[in-house]
């Protein structure tokens, strides 16, 4: 069995209330990214399938299965006899309507995707995509490996994940001096975490034989006092999700008081996160990556 890593302790799961959150996420995100849910050219992608090999594609670390949906909705016109899979470590919850290519999987995505008895062999995919899987993941070159061998020769992978380091509106760091930031350099690595790891992806994704690697980034607006659809759900909703996980980390990663840049504790951390991001002038954003590459 593959270790599941930190992320059942660090945020809710298979709960109302997150699948809730996870949803207004999508809207936002996909605001966000000008009505789209991928930057991959999916309906061109689905030209792939034919009689012989019907279009496949994964979604991994599906949630509630909201952009599953999106995904199967955009190929399923052009090839009814497609496979579209949610995979997850929790039941995904019957919330969307799903098209009849959809079907969900429970699981690790390494569990079922090697060992004998794998539910998915390798070149099976035409098209691999997760998204925010970065409190979960613990080992990209890993993760990147496994899903390089589960998409067929002409594959698409697309990744979406968010990049720690806030900027101001002229792209100057603002949170280079933010304490909580320096408490998570230290954390992090405690619990195999990466909060920087989009950074890694080109070259990790080079690594493992990819070729054609793409970087596209969204400005994440969190100010309060922006008033697009990202900030005001960022302000009102993953605020008070992210203060949470933030103290769960640090509880969990066993950092001691003198590692917590001198903030007295759990709650001074959760403290000093909503000063700095509640004062973040307007136009304060951090990278969204969406890096998407082909398997030759
Ligand atoms: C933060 S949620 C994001 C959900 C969804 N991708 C979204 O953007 O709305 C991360 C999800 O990934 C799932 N997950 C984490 N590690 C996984 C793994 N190794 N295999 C399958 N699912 C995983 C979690 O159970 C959780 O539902």
């Amino acid at each position: 069995m593959a270790d599941e890593g930190p992320y059942r302790e660090l945020l809710p799961s298979n709960v109302s209330t997150e699948f809730d959150r996870l949803d207004q996420q999508t809207r936002a995100l996909t605001s966000m990214m000008g009505g789209h849910n991928f930057v991959t050219d999916i309906s061109s992608l689905a030209a792939r399938g034919d009689d012989t090999s019907p279009f496949q594609a994964i979604e991994v670390g599906a949630g509630t299965g909201l952009r599953t949906a999106v995904l199967a909705r955009q190929i399923a016109p052009s090839d009814a006899n497609a496979k579209i899979y949610g995979v997850d470590l929790s039941p995904i919850p019957a919330l969307h309507e799903q098209p009849p290519t959809v079907s969900f999987v429970q699981g690790n995505i390494m569990d079922l995707a090697t060992g004998p008895s794998a539910r998915f062999p390798p070149a099976t995919f035409d098209f691999l995509t997760s998204r925010m899987l970065g409190v979960a993941i613990t080992d990209w070159p890993a993760y990147l490996r496994t899903s390089f061998d589960l998409l067929k020769p002409g594959g698409r992978i697309e990744l979406q994940e968010a990049c720690f380091g806030w900027y101001d509106a002229s792209s100057a760091e603002l949170s280079q001096d933010w304490r909580w930031m320096h408490v998570m350099r230290k954390a992090g690595p405690k619990l195999g975490l990466d909060f920087w790891g989009p950074r890694k992806f080109p070259a990790q994704l080079r690594e493992c034989g990819f070729v054609d690697v793409e970087v596209r980034t969204f400005k994440w607006l969190i100010s309060p006092e922006d008033d697009e659809e990202i900030a005001r759900y960022t302000a009102n909703v993953l605020h008070p999700t992210f203060v949470g996980l933030l103290g769960r980390v640090v509880e969990t990663s066993g950092l001691g008081l003198g590692e917590l840049e001198g903030l007295g504790g759990v709650e001074g951390v959760k403290g000093d996160y909503l000063e700095t991001v509640g004062r973040a002038p307007k136009e304060t954003y951090c990278d969204f990556w969406v890096v998407m590459a082909r398997k030759p």
